[in-house]
C-alpha cells in the first residue's frame, strides 16, 4: 500500500512551516513576559466582555452577514458595507488571497524579511515565493528590486504598511508604483490602528480595483484571541474573498466584541497610548546602550544589536535567563546576525525588559 505521505499534494510537505510553538511555552509559563508576538498586553474592557457574554445566550444560532458591523467598519474607510469582508483574523485573508490568485507555479513577490505567515501559505497552494531583500541602507522596501522581479507568472504582491518587522511606512509614491503595475496587491495595514492620524490607503481601491487592504482587530484593539479581521476592497474583490472564506467564519462573540469596541473607541485610544509610552521609553533605553532601534510605528520595535557581536540566539537566551522575557527571533538580515524584535507588554514586563537592556548591553 502507498504510504500516506504519498497521497498528500506535493506542496503540503515542502512548504515551510509557521512555527507557533512559542505560544505553548508562553501559556505554560504565565510568569514569562510575552514580548515576542505583537500582542496587545491590555485585556478587553468590561464593555467588551459584557457584549460577548450577553450574546452567548444566542450561541445556538448561525450568524447572519453582519451588515451592521460591516457598515460601522466601512464608515471608518468612507466606504459601504459592500466593501468589507469579515474574517477570522486577518490570517484568513493571508490564506485566501493565495487560493484566489495563485495557481501552482505562480509567483508571489514579498520583501525579506516579512511577516512569517505569508510565505508558507503561498507555498501551500504550490505558489513560488519571490523574496526581495529590504534595502541595505535603511531596511525600506527595495521598490526597484521588487518591480524588477515581476515576470509573466507574478500574480500577487505584498506590501505591509507599516512593515513587519521594521515598523517603517512606505512612501506614497512608492506604493503607487506597485499599484500602477495592475498586478493584485495586498496592502496589509495590521498596525495602522496605532496611528489614527494616518489615513488608511483604502481610497486606492476606487482607482486601482486590483488593490485590497487587510486589517485586523488583533493589534490596537487587542482581540488576538477573540479573532477578527477584515478585508477592504471593491465589491468584486469582496465577493471573491467571501466565496473563498468559509461561511460563518466569524463567531457571534467576535462580532459582539467588535461592535462594543467600535462603539467605545476610547478603549482603543488607551491601548494605543500605553503602547506609545513604552515604545518611546524602549527607544531611548536601547539608544543609550549603543544599540540601533528602528523608529517603529506599530506595537513592536526592530533592534539592530549586530554591533555587539552577540548573535540573536544568545540575546534571546540571555533575556529568558536574566529576566524571564520572550523576545522575537529575527533571522539574519543581509547576512548579519544579532537583530531581535520586542513588543511592549504590561508595565512590569516592560520594566524587566529595560533592566535586561541595561544589564546585558549596558555593561559591555
Ligand atoms: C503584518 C501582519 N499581518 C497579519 C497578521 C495576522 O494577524 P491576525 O490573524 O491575528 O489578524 C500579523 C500578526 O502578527 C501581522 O504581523
Amino acid at each position: 500500500m502507498k504510504p500516506l505521505k504519498d497521497w498528500f499534494v506535493p506542496w503540503l510537505t515542502t512548504a515551510r512551516e509557521y512555527d507557533t510553538s512559542i505560544l505553548d511555552k508562553a501559556w505554560a509559563n504565565p510568569d514569562y513576559g510575552r514580548l515576542m508576538l505583537n500582542e496587545n498586553p491590555l485585556p478587553p474592557s468590561e464593555k467588551v466582555i459584557k457584549a460577548v457574554t450577553d450574546i452567548l445566550s444566542q450561541g445556538n444560532r448561525y450568524p447572519d452577514s453582519m451588515k451592521r458591523l460591516r457598515t460601522k467598519i466601512g464608515k471608518l474607510h468612507n466606504l459601504g458595507p459592500e466593501n468589507i469582508a469579515l474574517c477570522n483574523g486577518s490570517s484568513e485573508i493571508i490564506d485566501s488571497m493565495m487560493r484566489i490568485f495563485l495557481q501552482p507555479g505562480d509567483e508571489f513577490i514579498v520583501s525579506n524579511p516579512t511577516f512569517g505567515l505569508f510565505p508558507p501559505r503561498a507555498e501551500l497552494v504550490g505558489g513560488k515565493v519571490v523574496s526581495v531583500p529590504l534595502r541595505k541602507e535603511d531596511l525600506q522596501y527595495d521598490v526597484d528590486g521588487m518591480l524588477k522581479a515581476i515576470t509573466p507568472r507574478t500574480k500577487l504582491i505584498l506590501v505591509i504598511n507599516p512593515n513587519n518587522p521594521t515598523g517603517i511606512f512606505i512612501e506614497d509614491k512608492d506604493l503607487i508604483r506597485f499599484c500602477e503595475t495592475g498586478i493584485p496587491l495586498c496592502v496589509d495595514e495590521a498596525y495602522l490602528h496605532y496611528h489614527p492620524e494616518i489615513p488608511s490607503k483604502s481610497y486606492l481601491i476606487e482607482k486601482y480595483p486590483h488593490v485590497f487592504l487587510s486589517h485586523t482587530f488583533s493589534k490596537a484593539h487587542g482581540f488576538a484571541g477573540i479573532r477578527l479581521g477584515y478585508l477592504v476592497g471593491t465589491e468584486e474583490m469582496v465577493n471573491a474573498f467571501n466565496t473563498m472564506f468559509l461561511p460563518w467564519n466569524v463567531s457571534l462573540m467576535a462580532m459582539a466584541a467588535a461592535e462594543a469596541i467600535l462603539d467605545n473607541p476610547e478603549e482603543i485610544a488607551i491601548k494605543v497610548a500605553h503602547n506609545k509610552r513604552w515604545m518611546d521609553i524602549f527607544f531611548a533605553e536601547l539608544q543609550k546602550v549603543g544599540l540601533k532601534p528602528y523608529p517603529a510605528h506599530g506595537n513592536y520595535m526592530l533592534v539592530d544589536a549586530t554591533m555587539t557581536g552577540k548573535t540573536t540566539a544568545e540575546i534571546l537566551a540571555a533575556a529568558l535567563e536574566m529576566e524571564k522575557i520572550f523576545l522575537k527571533k529575527i533571522p539574519t538580515i543581509h547576512g548579519r546576525d544579532g537583530y531581535f524584535r520586542v513588543t511592549p507588554g504590561v508595565d512590569k514586563e516592560n520594566e524587566r525588559f529595560v533592566r535586561f537592556v541595561r544589564n546585558y548591553f549596558g555593561k559591555r
